[in-house]
């Protein structure tokens, strides 16, 4: 072995003893972006890109490590699938890119069969890594993915309403005058059109929206509510039928995602995960506020709905239901 060699590797395992390993298995526009994301949030990680023609995941390599002297605390390299074997959390983004003439129920058994394959190598050389599903339906492909790997619920992570949530957030602050960050809401259930916002416990500065209406004397408008409701769910498909695709929405959710889980935060997050049978929605994945931690799902937490919320949130689950029951793999 030269010197270079030897500091070389003295380097590789100093860097794998340190830092977590993401590895982001599809580099289309969510995989790459999900890498700028991360990289832009300065997670003290090596992220691994992963895809079928390496070029491509060499090409985004350079172009992302042009940004990483202002971020030096993220690596970016190139990969191949072995790698996902050592990655604390696999990000699975293949499949994920959506036309807007085929709903995300549509694509799923064609998805599905790719997922199956990933998913049952990783399963098989990483039980311990973290899954994290981009992938549409990702509420579907979730609970598949659970059920292929064997793991514990808890590893099996999908980006769920993460993005509704935030979709949600933004349009509540924009029309009450506020931060979004001191909005709590939440958009629960499908990440699709059964999703469920839920305005019945919805706070600002520790008030439901009515009374903070009230506190500022502000008319409290149902139908302005089932408005910001609507724009919100229709929210993917406009951005798709404007400009094909979504990604900056989701990669920074799925970076918020990682980085809570690298970073061990007890994060509150609406991600899919396989729902406690203490629910009582059956056996089914989808999205409620959700406590975070370096080892996924800490804690599924059962938020407070109204008697139409809770309808809604059973019909999404019914909803998903019948498309897990029509998974041809
Ligand atoms: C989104 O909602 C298409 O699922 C994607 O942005």
């Amino acid at each position: 072995m030269s010197v270079v060699e030897v500091i070389q590797s003295i380097d590789q395992n100093y860097v794998r003893s340190r830092i977590p390993r993401v590895a982001i298995v599809g580099t289309g526009l969510v995989g790459s972006t999900t890498a700028y994301a991360l990289l832009l949030s300065k997670t003290p990680a090596e992220i691994v890109l992963i895809n079928r023609d390496k070029r491509r995941a060499d090409g985004h390599v350079q172009d992302l490590r042009d940004a990483e002297v202002f971020s030096h605390t993220t690596r970016v390299v190139a990969g191949h699938f072995d790698d996902c074997c050592s990655a604390d959390v696999i990000i699975i983004t293949v499949g994920v890119s959506q036309s807007g003439q085929r709903s995300r129920l549509e694509s799923l058994n064609e998805t599905a069969a790719i997922l199956k394959n990933l998913v049952l190598k990783v399963a098989r050389c990483n039980p311990h890594g973290i899954l994290l599903i981009a992938s549409n339906p990702v509420d579907v492909l979730t609970y598949a993915a659970w059920k292929w790997s064997g793991l514990p619920p808890n590893r099996v992570i999908g980006s769920g309403t993460s993005l509704d949530t935030s979709r949600f957030r933004r349009r509540l602050a924009e029309h009450y005058g506020v931060a979004s960050d001191n909005v709590h809401a939440y958009v629960i259930g499908e990440h699709g059109e059964s999703q469920v916002p839920v305005t019945s416990s919805a706070r600002i500065a520790g008030m439901s929206l009515e009374n903070f209406c009230r506190e500022l004397g502000l008319p409290h408008d149902e139908d302005m509510l089932r408005k910001i409701a609507n724009d919100t769910r229709a929210t993917g498909l406009e951005i798709i039928r404007a400009k094909g695709a979504t990604y900056y929405g989701i990669g920074t959710a799925l970076a918020r995602i990682t980085g809570a889980i690298l970073r061990d935060e007890h994060a509150v997050l609406t991600v899919s995960s396989l729902v406690p049978e203490s629910m009582g929605l059956g056996e089914v994945s989808l999205s409620l506020p959700t406590i975070i931690t370096r080892d996924g799902v800490a804690r599924v937490v059962s938020i407070p709905l109204d008697v139409s919320e809770r309808h809604a949130l059973e019909a999404s689950a019914e909803t998903l239901k019948q498309y897990i029951a029509a998974l041809k793999t």
